[in-house]
């Protein structure tokens, strides 16, 4: 009797880290069910996109990709082709009409009813599940690392979005914030670290609101981070990403508190406008988010601070972005992650806004923010010459292979000359040299 051959699954994965670990939690589901992972693409009889909406750009990304994929579905009619995450829970079945060779989609919150979409889509029937669920956490699925480095890891902490910020598809994509069970999240962090992993990124859109209860027991965000960090001292913990308006100080002493508790906060400001800040509904002010900037560096001497920045939102005028490169000079942000406002349908800016900065105002004002944000990157850098950092080896540096890189505990990374230590174990680095994007220094 010959062994039914099992199916091979390829997941290509788009968008942010909290896409990346749901990939882990497809590969999952998809090997109890007798499904296997393969890497090269052109050797898959199923292929997965894991799909971003954030901006049209990400959109226009995967489509592209798949006028690639119509043309292997042509040298393969065998082939299965299923589109998950955000966009295809945005985009529904309007999509599958439009783009006639996908056979499946599946939001964010169906991954387990993937084997039964797989079995539909075998059947000659397309197959789309895009429901979203108040309490979907995927807890007990323990994910299957892809393309790991097997020293650093990502953990979700909980699902979707309730802020509603006027210019975010993620509440409509991802749909209502709901917290997993602290007990299953520790379990993760505790199996990752047996199996040689040193770092955990614990994840969500606003990670300073998860809160779980279950009869008489609570756990919020700082009480979840104590208990990682006490796991092992060995062990790093990282999270992102925290809105500014829940950001509190207990947070704030408890990351003080524990040497292995990551000192680097991504803190999204999006604009250094009050009246932009509040047409976007962050509901923080400018002067509310300095404040927090100067509580954490009272209270964590050396914290790397990061951000996000939207450029040309509705209504922006050259004074609102005045002020957004003032306030970056006040934060002296040690990194950014810049973009132009894309206008995303059903959202509130959509309905409710004009999308009225032109397109070369944008880019001029980005090129600004960004230029500005290279000065404030190299001078951090720069502050760091002569300082000494435990860094976490994570592999060999890509340019040459008698390097290896790490990062420090501020998530700058650091490039050095090996030494015995092997990735996944802690080297003393004195830094000698920096650019604005890396450290670079020698063991001592
Ligand atoms: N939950 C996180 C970020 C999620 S999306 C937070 O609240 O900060 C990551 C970043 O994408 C956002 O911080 C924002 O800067 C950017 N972004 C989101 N929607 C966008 C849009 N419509 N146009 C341009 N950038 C956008
Ligand atoms: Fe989007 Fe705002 Fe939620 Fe972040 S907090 S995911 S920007 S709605
Ligand atoms: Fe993109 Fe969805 Fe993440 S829209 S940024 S993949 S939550």
């Amino acid at each position: 009797m010959t062994e039914k051959k099992a199916r091979k699954f390829h997941i290509e994965t788009y968008g942010c880290q909290m896409n990346f670990s749901d990939s882990e939690i497809v590969a999952s589901i998809l090997k109890a069910e007798g499904f296997e992972a393969c890497q090269d693409l052109l050797e898959a009889d199923i292929v997965l996109l894991n799909t971003c909406s954030i901006r049209e750009h990400a959109e226009e990304r995967i489509r592209k990709r798949l006028h690639y994929f119509r043309s292997l579905k042509r040298k393969n009619p065998g082939l299965t082709i299923g589109l998950l995450g955000c966009m295809a829970e945005r985009t529904k079945i309007a999509l599958m009409e439009e783009e006639q060779l996908l056979d499946i989609i599946a939001g964010p919150d169906s991954y387990r009813h993937l084997p039964g979409l797989l079995e539909q889509a075998g059947s000659g029937q397309k197959a789309i599940d895009t429901i979203l669920s108040a309490d979907e956490t995927y807890a007990d699925i323990q994910p299957v690392k892809i393309d790991s480095n097997g020293v650093s890891a990502y953990i979700s902490i909980m699902r979707g979005c309730e802020n509603f910020c006027s210019y975010c598809v993620v509440p409509y994509a991802r749909g209502q914030e709901r917290s997993r069970d602290p007990e299953s999240v520790i379990r993760e962090a505790k199996d990752l670290f047996l199996q040689g992993f040193r770092e955990v990124t614990l994840l969500g859109q606003n990670v300073n609101s998860y809160q779980w209860k279950a009869g008489k027991e609570t756990m919020d965000f700082p009480g979840l981070l104590e208990r990682i960090a006490l796991l092992d001292r060995k062990l790093r913990v990282r999270f992102a990403t925290s809105h500014p308006k829940d950001l509190g100080d207990e947070v704030i002493n408890m990351i003080a508190k524990y040497p292995n508790i990551c000192k680097a906060i991504h803190l999204p400001v999006q604009s250094g406008s009050n009246a932009v800040l509040d047409k976007m509904n962050r509901k923080y002010t400018r002067e509310e988010y300095l404040g927090r900037i100067r509580a954490i560096r009272n209270s964590i001497p050396g914290c790397a601070i990061s951000t996000d920045i939207i450029t040309g939102f509705c209504d922006e005028t050259e004074e609102d972005h005045q002020q957004t490169l003032e306030l970056m000079r006040e934060a002296a942000f040690d990194s950014a992650f810049t973009f132009k406002y894309s206008e995303r349908p059903q959202t509130i800016a959509q309905e409710q806004y004009d999308d009225n900065v032109p397109a070369e105002v944008k880019e001029r004002r980005l090129r600004e923010i960004i230029s500005l944000q290279q000065e404030l990157s190299s001078a951090s850098n720069h502050r760091d010459l002569g300082e000494t950092f435990e860094v976490l080896i994570e592999g060999e540096s890509k340019r040459s292979d008698k390097q290896y890189f790490g990062r420090n505990s501020q998530n700058k990374v650091v490039v050095f000359p090996k030494t015995a230590q092997k990735p996944g174990e802690y080297v003393k680095v004195s830094i000698k040299r920096a650019t604005s994007a890396t450290l670079i220094g020698e063991a001592c």
